[in-house]
């Protein structure tokens, strides 16, 4: 999977273990993602999917209703929720 800032491609890294989260492969590769409760309902590790394969999961319960409740945008994902797979490429924020 890659990860995007600005725009730009951070970096592509390997799925490892499988079922690794978004979050736990951008702390593996040393990203700046935000984190805080890692039970998928603070919001702060939202991502925007900028490519999703078929292979990619919908939102679990308690994800969905988090994105509801914090009205994010249709591509945004909670990345301690989100499983990565191949082809998927998500958009850190960057905060000023
Ligand atoms: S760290 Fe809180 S929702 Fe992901």
């Amino acid at each position: 999977m890659t990860f995007v800032s600005n725009e730009v491609d951070l970096t592509s890294v390997e799925i490892k273990p499988s079922g690794a989260t978004v979050l736990g492969l951008a702390r593996k590769a040393k990203l700046p993602l935000d984190s805080s409760c890692l039970e998928g309902t603070c919001g702060s590790c939202r991502v925007t999917v900028l490519e999703a394969p078929p292979e990619l999961e919908p939102p679990h319960d308690v994800e969905r209703d988090t994105l509801a409740e914090r009205q994010m945008r249709a591509d945004e994902r909670l990345g301690c929720q989100m499983v990565a797979c191949p082809g998927l490429k998500v958009k850190i924020p960057v905060y000023d």
